[in-house]
């Protein structure tokens, strides 16, 4: 009888990657995934490290998992527990100490071995505990990529961080920054495209510190690796995540101009505006740094889409200094932003600084600035009321004959549409905005009255370029 896998996921769009590439190991040991969790003979926890909430939040699950497991026994099944991902790696034997019923710990740098750790552990080989580091082990063990459903999909190219940011955990869950070779990069690439894939996400803690090894032995960055991506046919469109500030070059803010694939859309963390704080959160750049780089990459591509993330009540952080980030929030204007409060992280250098900021000041520090983010994403999506957006169309909707997509600038749209397939990009004239999507009208290629709006250049200006490129 075939056997069933169910992988919760928590935390960023890595461990996504990872996720879907464990479900993939795990299939020819006769895994299937299912959404179901009760149904699961094998349960993996992906999780994250990055705030004590997302932590704590591991152990309240593995509670509920504990019912589950007995009812399952009750009915003569079995069920393996992992626990997969930072917590993982951070805590390691401490998780089966604190939840006995946890039969496996994998990190993120070992989880190629999770079939033959699943293995011992129903063969009765007791518990497993795995947190070896060299990531460079896992891509080359890990089974070639399979065909999967959805047009969009992520692809590791860089895992770790040398940044060391005071507050982070990343650098000790993640380890060292490592590239993945451009050719195992442009393997994984063709062979989703082949499945169907049209939006490629390359994933990485700090995507734009990518330097590969190239066919030739030379090193290439992230623009040249996005530049050979763009090339392969059927990858309509790509984005990249996440960057930090100091390794944006001059190339990568070039590819912005001439990658007519590449979406624009950038995800530029900034943290804090104050120039003391970032100091003490060992950013390596400064406020006056961060705007002038948006105003360089807006340079080279006029209709970009910034989002951000943002920490609020880091040790120090006084209320002048809190202004500091609201004024960075006032001047770039962010289409999207993820704003936290700091949570102190044991082990990193932040966590026993002085002046650590009471809970009620930074939760009214997150209330001020989340009303203002939530008001420039919401002018933001209203802005594109009017125009014409080419939308990739990634799944059914919510409601009957809906489908539903995103624009280049990652927002969703959901149009009620027939014989429109998933995978298919078509314009989209955008007709209602809310908080959080965008609705439309599809407009055909044929459509001759949409080829005089854009021929005319009534509606240039409302055109995103990639619409313009369809219709042409
Ligand atoms: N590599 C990315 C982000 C990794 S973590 C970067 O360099 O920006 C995602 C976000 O979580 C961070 O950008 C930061 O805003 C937030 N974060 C990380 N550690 C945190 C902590 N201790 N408390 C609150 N937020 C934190
Ligand atoms: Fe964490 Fe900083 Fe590295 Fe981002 S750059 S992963 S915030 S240490
Ligand atoms: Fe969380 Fe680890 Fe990602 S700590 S944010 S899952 S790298």
């Amino acid at each position: 009888m075939q056997k069933k896998v169910h992988i919760k996921s928590y935390g960023c769009q890595m461990n996504a990657y990872d996720s879907v590439r464990m479900a993939e190991a795990m299939a020819p040991d006769g895994y299937a995934e299912t959404a179901d969790i009760e149904a699961a003979d094998l349960i993996v926890l992906n999780t994250c490290h990055i705030r004590e909430k997302a932590a704590e939040k591991i152990y309240s699950e593995l509670g509920r998992l504990r019912l589950i497991r007995d009812r399952r026994r009750t009915e003569g099944l079995s069920t393996t527990i992992a626990v997969a991902g930072c917590v993982a790696q951070a805590e390691g034997a401490e998780i089966i100490a604190r939840a006995p019923l946890v039969d496996l710990v994998v990190g993120p740098q070992s989880y190629h071995r999770l079939p033959e750790l699943v293995r011992r552990v129903r063969d009765g080989g007791g518990k497993a505990v795995e947190t070896d580091f060299p990531a460079e082990d896992k891509f080359a063990a890990l089974p070639a990529r399979q065909k999967r459903q959805g047009p969009a999909a992520f692809l590791t190219i860089q895992e770790g961080c040398d940044k060391f940011c005071t507050f982070c955990v990343v650098p000790y869950t993640r380890g060292a920054e490592f590239s993945r070779p451009v050719a195992a990069v442009m393997a994984e690439a063709e062979k989703l495209a082949g499945y169907g894939v049209r939006e490629l996400t390359v994933l990485g803690q700090n995507v734009n510190a990518y330097t590969g090894e190239g066919p030739s032995g030379e090193v290439w960055g992230l623009a040249r690796l996005l530049a050979a991506l763009a090339e392969i046919p059927g990858i309509e469109r790509l984005r990249y995540t996440t960057s930090h500030p100091a390794d944006m070059n001059d190339d990568l803010i070039a590819a912005h101009r001439d990658i007519p694939a590449l979406m624009p859309y950038l995800h530029l963390p900034f943290q804090a505006g104050s120039d003391r704080i970032l100091a003490a959160m060992n950013r390596k750049h400064t406020g006056a740094h961060y705007l002038r780089l948006v105003e360089r990459i807006r340079g080279a591509r006029p209709d970009l889409a910034l989002s951000t993330d943002i920490i609020v009540g880091f040790p120090g952080e006084s209320g002048e200094d809190f202004a500091a980030t609201m004024a960075i929030v006032e001047e770039v204007g962010f289409a999207s932003a993820y704003s936290f409060k700091y949570s102190p992280r044991p082990g990193t250098p932040a966590a026993t600084m002085p002046g650590q900021v009471p809970e009620a000041e930074k939760a009214e520090r997150l209330a001020i600035l989340q009303a203002r983010l939530n008001e420039q994403q919401a002018a933001f999506n209203a802005a594109q009321v009017g125009r014409v957006l080419p939308v990739l169309f990634e799944r059914p909707g919510r409601k009957p004959g809906q489908i539903a997509g995103r624009s280049p600038y990652l927002q969703a749209v959901h149009v009620e549409a027939e014989g429109i397939r998933i995978g298919e990009i078509f314009p989209v004239h955008i007709t209602h905005a809310g908080p959080n999507s965008l609705s439309g009208v599809i407009i055909t290629g044929t459509n001759s009255g949409m080829k005089r709006f854009i021929a005319d250049g009534s509606g240039t200006d409302a055109v995103a370029p990639q619409t313009a490129e369809l219709l042409s």
